[in-house]
C-alpha cells in the first residue's frame, strides 16, 4: 500500500515538473496549477469528467483528438481570435478562457494537450468497425477506484 502511494506521488511529481516548462516563445512560465488541476477544477464542468463533452453546455468532446491537434486549439483559445493555427472558431471558449485566466486557471497548452490525450483519448470507433472491436474495450475508470479506497482505508 505504502509503495503504491509512493508511486502515485512520484507520478504526480513528474507531472508537476513537466507542467511548468517553456512557454510558447521559450521563456519559462510558471503556472499556479498543473494541467490536471485546471482540468478537474474548471474544464471538467463543461467538457466532462472524461473529455466526453456536454451537449447542454454546447461544449465539444475533447477526447476525440490527439495532443498535437489539441495544442493548436488550445493556443487559439488562449490567444483570442487569431485562429491561425487550427482554423477553427472558438469565440465562446475564448471568452471563457479570459475569465478562467482571471480566476487563476491559466495553463500550459502543451501540458494540457498531453494531459487530455493521455487521460481521455479514444480512437474514434465508427459503427462499421464493430466486428473488429472485441470485448477488450478499454477498462472503465472503475479499475482505479479500489486503489484510492484502499489507500484511504489505511489512514
Ligand atoms: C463554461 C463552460 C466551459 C468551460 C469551463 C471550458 N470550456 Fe472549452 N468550450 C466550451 C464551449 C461552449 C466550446 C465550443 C464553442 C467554442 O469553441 O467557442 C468550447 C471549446 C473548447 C475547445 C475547442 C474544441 C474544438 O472542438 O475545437 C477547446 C480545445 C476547449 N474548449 C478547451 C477547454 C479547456 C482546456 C478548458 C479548461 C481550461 C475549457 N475548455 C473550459 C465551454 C467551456
Amino acid at each position: 500500500m505504502k509503495k503504491l502511494n509512493l508511486i502515485l506521488l512520484s507520478v504526480g511529481a513528474v507531472f508537476a515538473l513537466t507542467g511548468c516548462n517553456d512557454g510558447p516563445t521559450g521563456e519559462k512560465i510558471t503556472y499556479a496549477k498543473s494541467a490536471q488541476e485546471v482540468y478537474d477544477q474548471s474544464c471538467k464542468k463543461c467538457h466532462g469528467a472524461n473529455g466526453e463533452g456536454n451537449t447542454e453546455k454546447k461544449a465539444p468532446a475533447l477526447n476525440d483528438r490527439q495532443a498535437g491537434e489539441l495544442e493548436l486549439d488550445l493556443y487559439d483559445v488562449k490567444n483570442g481570435g487569431t485562429n491561425q493555427s487550427s482554423g477553427t472558431d472558438h469565440d465562446i471558449m475564448e471568452h471563457n478562457m479570459k475569465k478562467l485566466i482571471d480566476k487563476g486557471y491559466d495553463y500550459d497548452p502543451k501540458a494540457m494537450a498531453l494531459y487530455i490525450e493521455k487521460s481521455f483519448f479514444k480512437m474514434p470507433s465508427p459503427e462499421d468497425t464493430e466486428e473488429e472491436t472485441p470485448a477488450t474495450e478499454e477498462a472503465p475508470a472503475t479499475t482505479e477506484t479500489p486503489t484510492t479506497e484502499e489507500a484511504n482505508a489505511t489512514r
